[in-house]
Order: structure tokens, then sequence, then C-alpha cells
């Protein structure tokens, strides 16, 4: 990776978190776009609280680190957008799929259509801020994509609901390091877009299988059941048609939300 969009390439064969390492240099003065990339997490984190495994060497699991200060911070959703749809274009690419084959379950995980409509998940994104002052000063966004993960080693209890791109592209063998080359070329168009600010809200829009599906949204304390109108490109809210009352909710990015398909109820994510 010879970009002087990347100032920092850093790459780990076992550690805790990628997250920590990114957060780490930011704090310590590294610029912007510093990247780490591990070949095994002992303490990968996921979104809510959850924990992130991967057998070593199947994943891609890297993070981003940004300071962008100049980024209002209620579009700093947009900062996990622009690194999954990055992703998503650079997996179709490197995997050989048809452009549009790889959707997003908002808020940004990455999925695949299950032929009885349900999803399967293949990434997911964490982002973190550090905020001063009302700015977004830093900021630490990571992904963890199964890439050379055959499907016959999926652990059996998340076969259902898991996938990789070997097993997208039909047991291929997919290199991790064209994966990372090509996730890069694309984030920095779609970072410096962000810079200008501009975002691909129809990009972002268009990958959403959420979309007119029927959902269930529990934000913790209250569960909300209806069907998903569409995604707000301003706050990144998804926007959901109550069942019992037809009222339109905006659920924000910020809280603590799980979303979930209920058609079809078998094993959707
Ligand atoms: C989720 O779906 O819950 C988000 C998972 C994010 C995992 C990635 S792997 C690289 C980076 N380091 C971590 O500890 N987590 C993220």
């Amino acid at each position: 990776v010879g970009s002087p969009f990347v100032s920092r390439l850093g790459r780990f064969g076992t550690i805790d978190s990628t997250q920590g390492v990114v957060r780490d240099w930011l704090e310590t003065g590294v610029p912007e776009v510093c990247i780490a990339v591990a070949d095994e997490q002992t303490a990968g984190r996921g979104r809510l609280g959850r924990s992130w495994t991967a057998p070593p060497g199947s994943g891609l699991l890297a993070s981003a680190g940004f300071r962008p200060e100049w980024l209002p911070p209620r579009h700093v959703w947009r900062l996990a957008s622009i690194v999954t749809l990055a992703m998503a274009e650079a997996a179709e690419e490197v995997a050989s799929l048809a452009r549009g084959t790889l959707g997003l379950k908002w808020p940004n995980d990455l999925v695949a259509d299950r032929a009885d409509g349900g999803l399967r998940k293949l990434a997911g994104v964490l982002g973190e801020t550090v905020m001063d002052t009302g700015r977004v000063v830093n900021a630490i966004v990571g992904i963890g994509i199964n890439v050379d993960w055959r499907e016959a080693d999926f652990p059996p209890d998340l076969a259902g609901s898991m996938t990789s791109l070997r097993a997208l592209a039909n047991d291929l063998p997919i290199d991790r390091e064209r994966l990372l080359d090509a996730w890069l070329a694309r984030l920095e168009p779609g970072y410096q877009q962000l810079r200008a600010g501009q975002f691909d809200a129809d990009a972002w829009a268009a990958r959403q299988r959420t979309t007119g599906r029927e959902v269930e949204v529990d934000l913790g304390n209250r569960v909300l059941q209806g069907t998903a109108d569409g995604v707000d490109p301003d706050s990144g809210a998804l926007l959901v048609r109550v069942d019992a009352t037809g009222a339109v909710a905006a659920i924000d990015h910020g809280g603590i939300v799980r979303c979930r398909l209920i058609d079809p109820p078998p094993g959707a994510l």
C-alpha cells in the first residue's frame, strides 16, 4: 500500500484488538488514516459489548483511524458507512461476485441473501469516537470480514446465519491482501468525498436489505415491530412504520439497538 492516504499500516500476527491499537496511535499523535490489521485477535470486540471471534487467518480484521474534526457530529455514522460500502465493493470485486450481491443490514452488517429470504452475515463493523468540545476528535472504525473460511468449517450453530467470501465464491480461495488493497483503494475516495461534504446516499440506501421487510427493533427498553421504510441519509436512522400505530419511527444510530428481520422467521439474523 503505497498511497499517502494511509499514514501507517501495522500488521499483527496475534493482538488483543486492532481497535485498541489504532486508538492508542491516534492518542499518541499518529496522523490519519492509520490502519491496523491482524491475523488473529484474542479480545476482538463487536457491537453492543459483544465479542468478535474468527479462526486465525480466516478473516480480514482491520481498524481504521481517522481525525475527522471537520465532520459534523450528526454525520459521524457516515464514517462507518463508507468503511462498509468500500468493503462491499472490494469484496464483490475480489470474489468476482455480481455488483449488488452484498447487502447491508442496518446499521452496518454486511450480509448475503439466503435462498429463503433470510440473511447471512459476512462482516461486522464497529465505530468508536472520541469527542472533545462538541467535535469528533478521533474515530476508529473496525471491520471484521470472513474471507478465506470454508463453509464446511463454519461452527454448526452459526452455519445458517453466517457466511464468508470463500463460501459465496463457490469455495474459491480468496486472498486477504488483495481484499485489503481493494478496500483501501475505495475507502480513499469515500473519505475524500466525506471531507468535501458529500456522501453517496443512493449507494448506501440501495444496499439496505431491511427496506420493505418486516423487522423487530429492540431498543433496550422497548421493542418495535413494523415495516422498514428505508433509511434517512442525514441522520442515518432506520425508518420503521410501526404496525400497531402506522406512525414512522426513526431509529437513531447512536443507541443500543438490535434489528432483526422477522420475515422469514427461521434462523434469520
Ligand atoms: C459487530 O458486528 O458486532 C462488529 C464486529 C467488528 C469486529 C472488528 S474485527 C477488527 C476490529 N477489532 C475489533 O476488536 N473489532 C473490530
